[in-house]
């Protein structure tokens, strides 16, 4: 292969077959840029060949943007920084929607909409009671995001605009009540119906929080603590969740049925389950003395395990999420009073990890999943919770790249290609003689 000057093509020539062919490079506004190998097939007959998609652009895309060396993340634009620092996660989400802030009365609308979209049909109570007392919040997150198809038949025409739009709305609005149900259903307490006058964070915490005997008052520190774990989650470009979302999106499947596929993808540890992976590893650990031990076990090419909260595919010098959250982190504990002794263990792990010359060797810096812990669990959420609280804030970014999917006309169904590595041409022996 070779790049032709600078004039934005890339040859390649198959020193097999002496086939050559000119690719067009494709430049965005920022980032870098793609070679378009979409006639490779056709002009040349070859596939190309990317495990894990570490250098693959699945899609154009003016939603979200990651410069990894350099610990950037914009939404729409807009650093996180200073989202985190001046906004509030209902005008993310709007932002994240619609590409650009709202004013005042744009924000009153959408807020109200939302607002007026937390509830669930009632018969959806009954998929619950089929759970069994212990189900993982994310499974019944994956089951029930899905039955939400079986509900609202009004917004899964996915040609029609307005429909489109119902169900984004849906969607973020019935994500926190059918999280919180989930949480209230393994504790065996009474599902808590969503308050119109409480913000969203304050909302959730209520339905998580609150029993119908008696007052519950939400502390306006800890609401404002969740909005900002949702506004630091609220999209990420194609990371797995979101690549499921939009590749189950491509087939023309419903949105409900995408959302509850990005849910599947992010359970994993190595996505949004990580953030339950690092409590229960400190747990483990317990104490500073035995971090040492852990980090020889990471480092450790016959041991499987990882230091969960460590390293990112995109960020190869710092995760900017994990720099906010480890300030709020430590300044909402403070603001509460409360002392988790985890939080020295971690500042351990970290300072030891960050010495270490096999993590700087490999660029492995704390990503956000490492301090979202302290504060889900100084907000009094079980660890189980804790990445259904991720899929939460993430809603937004799946209905916001779903709905550019769905717009984009160079958008076909995806449908990768492999290398075949099997038996051909076998035939078949009759069980008798096998
Ligand atoms: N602890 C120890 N070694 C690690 C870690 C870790 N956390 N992460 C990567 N490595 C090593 C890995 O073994 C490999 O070493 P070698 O070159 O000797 O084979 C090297 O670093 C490169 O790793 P990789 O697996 O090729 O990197 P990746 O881009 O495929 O994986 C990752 C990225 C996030 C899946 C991985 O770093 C990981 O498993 N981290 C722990 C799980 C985690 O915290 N996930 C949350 C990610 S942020 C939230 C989100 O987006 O969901």
């Amino acid at each position: 292969m070779s790049t032709s000057g600078t004039n934005h093509t890339v040859t390649i020539k198959d020193s097999a077959t002496g086939k050559e062919t000119v690719l067009p490079v494709m430049h965005g506004t920022a980032g870098a840029p793609v070679i378009d190998i979409r006639s490779l097939y056709k002009d040349m007959g070859l596939f190309t060949y990317d495990p894990g998609y570490t250098a693959t652009g699945s899609c154009q895309s003016k939603v979200t943007y990651i410069d990894g060396d350099n610990g950037i993340l914009q939404y729409r634009g807009y650093p996180i920084e200073q989202l985190a620092e001046h906004s509030n996660y209902m005008e993310v989400c709007y932002l994240l929607m619609n590409g650009e802030l709202p004013n005042a009365a744009q924000y009153k609308t959408f807020e109200h909409t939302i607002t007026n979209h937390t509830m669930v049909h009632d018969q959806l109570v009954n998929f619950f009671r089929g759970f069994r007392r212990d189900a993982h919040p994310m499974a019944i997150l994956c089951g029930v995001v899905g039955a939400l198809s079986a509900f609202y038949h009004d917004s899964t025409d996915i040609d029609d605009p307005h429909h489109r739009m119902v169900a984004s709305h849906r969607l973020i609005a019935k994500m926190p009540t059918i999280a919180a149900m989930a949480h209230k259903y393994s504790i065996g307490q009474p599902f808590m119906y969503p308050k119109n006058n409480l913000g969203y964070a304050a909302n959730f915490l209520h339905m998580c929080h609150a029993v119908p005997a008696e007052e519950y008052k939400v502390n306006p520190v800890v609401a404002k603590a969740l909005d900002l774990i949702f506004i630091l989650h609220a999209d990420h470009e194609q990371n797995a969740g979101t690549s499921t979302v939009r590749l189950a999106g491509s087939t023309g499947a419903n949105p409900f049925a995408c959302i509850a596929a990005g849910c599947a993808a992010l359970w994993g540890p190595s996505h949004g389950g990580a953030n339950e992976e690092v409590l229960k590893m400190l747990t483990e650990i317990g104490t500073k003395d035995r971090v040492p031990d852990m980090v020889k076990r990471a480092k450790d090419p016959d041991d499987p395990f990882r230091l969960f909260g460590f390293g990112h595919r995109v960020y190869k010098n710092f995760d900017p999420r994990a720099k906010v959250i480890q300030k709020a982190a430590h300044d909402m504990l403070e603001e509460l009073g409360l002392h988790d002794p985890l939080m020295e263990v971690a500042l351990e792990l970290e300072r030891v990890a960050l010495e270490d010359e096999y993590f700087i060797k490999r660029r492995l810096y704390p990503n956000v999943d490492f301090y979202s812990g302290f504060m889900l669990k100084a907000m009094g959420f079980p660890v189980p919770m804790f990445t259904a609280l991720f899929a939460i804030g993430r809603t937004v970014g799946w209905i916001s790249q779903w709905n550019e999917l769905i717009e984009d006309p160079s958008q076909k169904i995806n449908r990768p290609r492999q290398l075949y590595n099997g038996v051909i041409d076998r035939n078949y022996v009759p069980m008798s003689q096998r």
